[in-house]
């Protein structure tokens, strides 16, 4: 049996990952902010404390983890949006976005090394095809485009880091392409049908890039999309 740890257990993927798990007969722990009445759940704020909470629980409970998706992410809020031209840029989105989606997925790698260390372990963190500099050529979205590319920087340093320290840990930054969520909705008016992919179909394919993952070398976090293809840095 595999055994998941989602960490942003209520986005749309992570739900649809904890569904795909059970349907195989695997088993999934999870945080998130709204554990309502799962009890795999435990309830986050995004701190280090509840987080340290969280896992500590589950090691007492003898869950010995074999796939984390950490999957937390943030776009927009009620009171900012993506930037569409540099004049709308505001310190205050750009922290928080810094925060949610580069600082805390690397506050559960420090937190979860030495829980790992000695297993055969993957580790998946949702990042965005946008987060590549390479691949910018369209500019805008400002703040998520940097938290994301941060975000990437602080998992391929940690990949550097868990080679020697966990060396049979392997790490992905996933790319799902557009995913009907509460993070996309207000951005898909112009995608196309059969290019707005559901939750649970992106699952299917996260499950299958997870199985590749083994092939990848020690050290290098593997930034890659939906369908396989590797994405520049
Ligand atoms: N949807 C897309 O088209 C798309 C495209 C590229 C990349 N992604 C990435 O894929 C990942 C999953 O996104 P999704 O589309 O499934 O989005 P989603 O349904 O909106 O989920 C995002 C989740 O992030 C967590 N979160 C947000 N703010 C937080 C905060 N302040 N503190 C703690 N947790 C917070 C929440 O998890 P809980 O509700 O469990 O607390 C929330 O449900 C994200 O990293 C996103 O950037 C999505």
């Amino acid at each position: 049996m595999q055994r998941w740890l989602v960490i942003g257990a209520r986005s749309a993927l992570g739900q649809a990952v904890c569904r795909a798990a059970l349907a195989r007969g695997d088993d999934y722990r999870g945080l998130t902010r709204e554990p309502g009445d799962d009890p795999r759940l435990c309830g986050w704020q995004g701190d280090e404390a509840s987080l340290l909470r969280g896992l500590s629980q589950w090691q007492d409970e003898g869950y010995h983890i074999s796939h984390v998706l950490i999957c937390v992410g943030q776009l927009h809020g009620v009171e900012f949006a993506p930037e569409k031209r540099i004049d709308e840029l505001d310190i205050e989105a750009l922290l928080a976005l810094m925060r949610i989606n580069a600082a805390l997925p690397v506050l559960c790698l420090k937190h979860l090394l030495p829980i790992v260390k000695n297993a055969h372990a993957n580790i998946v963190v949702c990042s965005a095809r946008v987060g590549s500099i390479g691949d910018n050529a369209l500019g805008g979205w400002y703040a998520y485009r940097a938290s994301k590319a941060a975000l990437n920087m602080l998992v391929q340093t940690a990949a550097v880091e868990y080679a020697r320290r966990a060396p049979e840990v392997r790490l992905m930054l996933f790319q799902p392409g557009t995913m009907d969520s509460p993070l996309s909705k207000p951005f898909q008016r112009g995608v196309p049908a059969e290019k707005l992919f559901s939750p649970d179909f992106v699952a299917g394919c996260l499950l299958k890039r997870v199985e590749e993952l083994r092939q990848q070398p020690a050290g290098k976090a593997w930034f890659v999309d939906w369908q396989g293809q590797t994405i520049p840095w």
